[in-house]
């Protein structure tokens, strides 16, 4: 599958990059846990900060993606109100709450030194979206695939071009 032409690809192309940023944030959420020093943990919790980066940038381009591009032709096959595409737009609020709350705790980081919050934060954000983007891909993404035209697969990849 090309990336370039077919929008399920490239929407499965941002979750390995999504994958990698959540990998890197478990990461540095157990090394958070686990130093003794303050220091060292002032310096990983700074680090957060390009994971929440991503989150406000790139992962919100691939969320409207989704919900302006995909989830409004797939919903003429399947609905919008009920069913996947309604849970995978009730699971976007909740990881856009998620990492509102998150950032909001590293930023009072060093008024309240409140790291526990940090660390139980993240990785409810983590697992949410583990299993997202396991359940876009396992079946969301396959009902596309096979529901879908090959005109409008190019219509949703040229409006998924648009957002940016
Ligand atoms: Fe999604
Ligand atoms: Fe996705």
């Amino acid at each position: 599958m090309d990336t370039s032409i077919d929008p399920i690809a490239a929407l499965k192309s941002d979750h390995e990059a999504v994958r990698a940023v959540l990998n890197n944030l478990e990461g540095y959420l157990k090394k958070i846990g686990s130093v003794s020093s303050d220091g060292l943990r002032n310096n990983l919790i700074n680090q957060l900060h390009e994971i929440t980066a991503f989150t406000d940038k790139d992962l919100e381009i691939h969320f409207r993606k989704e919900e302006e591009a995909l989830f409004p032709v797939l919903g003429n096959y399947i609905g919008v109100e009920t069913g996947p595409i309604h849970v995978m737009l009730l699971e976007h609020k909740q990881s856009r709450e998620l990492s509102a709350e998150f950032k909001a705790r590293i930023n009072n980081y060093l008024a309240a030194k409140d790291f526990k919050s940090i660390i139980d934060l993240g990785n409810s954000f983590s697992r949410l979206l583990f299993s997202h983007i396991d359940k876009e891909e396992n079946i969301l993404f396959i009902m596309a695939d096979t529901q879908l035209s090959p005109g409008e697969k190019q219509g949703i990849m040229e409006k998924m071009l648009t957002i940016k």
